[in-house]
């Protein structure tokens, strides 16, 4: 692919907005809950300066990240780009000197240090709030540090030294119980090495306990799910080498002849407790949660039949198919009190999903009632002559609630103009799992602006409590979080 030289490229999936903003006293439409008092953090990607390749990936862009601070039913909104090591140098530079997502071979000559993760980072993917600290996360490198108040970038951080892997999961979890986090770092060692650094990080932030493995092949390791005992790593399809990286291509292909993996350990266990299970073709991305119940391990996750990306190609050649884009809520088993290969899968909801789900987070780890999650609702109407020509194809109008002990479906519908990115649970202080909110990021296409909504998470159906205004679009979200204000000492 011939270097990017279209100064008008776009710079995102939709418009690019670029500028870093602060919205005090945000328009509300209807009444905010009193007893919501924390913020909402959220964090994206969009290209500061045009990609180098126009066919890089979207994940490579730099990271966004934003938070609505809501308390006595006002909001205060706040934007800023993340202040990585690369954002510096390439304002430095004035243009993208970074080539292909996770292939330094590709950069500019003006790079002189490839090879170190945390060069090259963009920080695009998920907040994450424990310690009483506020990060931003990407799988390629170290979380940074991100002033809760000011958004300000404060720098890498490696858990106080006791981190000791090159990488970071943007999906590391945390234990409700215990305080504890528990994360991983895949391609520990260096660009397509095969250790899994898999560590639990005390309520202070410091790791107390740490294993690496080896991975039976490469791949992407996006998230894991945690249970009162196990620790679980899904991932496949997905593959890259020192070769395909020399060879100046983006990091990952897809190879619909690897098989699926999940591991499972226990927690604290070492490497040789380590057991791999295999199953069919899936592009196993993002989890809802997982439950040990005697010998066995059920993981809840809405993964795809296939290649979900398609800047990741087909590394037989084949052109990429959309029909394997297709999610579904899955119920995966595996029995660890029988030996070999037992996957077991079964779909719970016959429609398709959006693979960015959640749980109540008092319940991660633990038995769970309710999933929620993101769809497209062909039953529900669609401003065609608005939506279709600026938004995507099948737009997310609603996020369900599935009762995994009725299979109810509970159903909050934005509107016919509106299309939304993901929800985050906003837990009642003192109550049950589902008591609490839904809070998530809508486009309004019609009127060109971003509008957080707001919906009591037992009563979707009644539609949003209120809605916060902002009189423009904001960057794209990929992962969002809800912290009490508590957590952050916010007051
Ligand atoms: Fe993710």
């Amino acid at each position: 692919m011939a270097e990017n030289s279209n100064d008008g490229l776009m710079r995102t999936l939709s418009a690019a907005t670029r500028f870093e903003s602060q919205v005090l006293d945000c328009d509300v439409i209807g009444k905010i809950p009193a007893d919501i008092n924390g913020a909402f953090y959220r964090v994206g990607a969009e290209w500061f300066y045009p990609p180098k390749f126009a066919d890089d990936a979207i994940l490579n862009a730099d990271g966004y990240v934003s938070s609505f601070r809501i308390r006595n039913g006002r909001v205060d909104y706040t934007g800023r780009w993340v202040r990585t090591q690369r954002f510096d140098r390439n304002r430095e530079a004035g243009r993208q000197l970074f080539g292909y997502y996770r292939n330094p071979f590709t950069d500019d000559p003006a790079i002189s240090d490839p090879q170190h993760p945390n060069t090259r980072t963009v920080s695009n993917t998920a907040p994450l709030v424990h310690h009483g600290k506020l990060y931003t996360l990407k799988e390629d490198g170290l979380p940074y540090l991100i002033d809760p108040l000011t958004l300000e970038t404060q720098g890498t951080w490696d858990a106080f030294g006791t981190w000791k892997s090159e990488t970071f999961s943007a999906h590391p979890k945390l234990d409700p119980l215990t305080g504890e986090m528990v994360s991983y770092g895949y391609e520990a060692n260096g660009l397509a090495s095969d250790d899994l650094y898999i560590a639990t990080l005390n309520s202070q932030g410091r790791v107390s306990d740490s294993v690496t493995v080896k991975v039976p092949y490469v791949s992407v390791i996006h998230d894991m799910a945690l249970t009162h005992r196990h620790v679980v790593i899904p991932f496949g399809g997905y593959v890259t080498g020192m070769e395909r990286l020399r060879e100046g291509k983006i990091h990952w292909g897809w190879d619909k002849t690897k098989p699926s993996v999940i591991g499972v350990i226990p927690r604290g266990g070492s490497a040789r407790d380590m057991r791999w299970f295999e199953g069919p073709e899936r592009c196993m991305m993002h989890t809802f949660n997982a439950v040990t119940e005697g010998d066995k391990v059920i993981l809840y996750a809405p993964f795809f039949d296939s290649n979900f990306f398609p800047f990741f190609p087909n590394v037989d050649g084949a052109p990429f198919n959309p029909a394997g884009a297709r999610a579904f809520i899955r119920k995966i088993t595996l029995d660890l009190g029988k030996r070999g290969n037992n996957w077991q899968e079964e779909i719970l909801w016959p429609m398709q999903v959006g693979d960015l789900g959640k749980v109540d987070p008092r319940v991660l780890s633990l038995p769970t009632r309710y999933l929620y999650t993101q769809f497209y609702d062909e039953t529900k109407p669609i401003d065609r002559a608005i939506v279709g020509s600026a938004g995507p194809a099948r737009p997310s109008n609603c996020y369900g609630r599935f009762d995994l002990e009725t299979g109810q479906l509970d159903t909050y519908f934005a509107g016919p103009t509106h299309v939304l990115q993901e929800c985050s649970f906003v837990p009642r202080p003192s109550g049950q799992e589902g008591d609490g909110y839904l809070v998530g990021v809508a486009t309004n296409y019609a009127e060109d602006r971003a509008e957080l909504v707001i919906a009591d998470a037992q009563r979707l159906g009644e539609g949003d409590v209120a809605r916060v205004i902002l009189p423009f679009k904001i960057s794209q979200q990929v992962h969002g979080v809800w912290a009490d204000a508590r957590e952050l000492g916010l007051g």
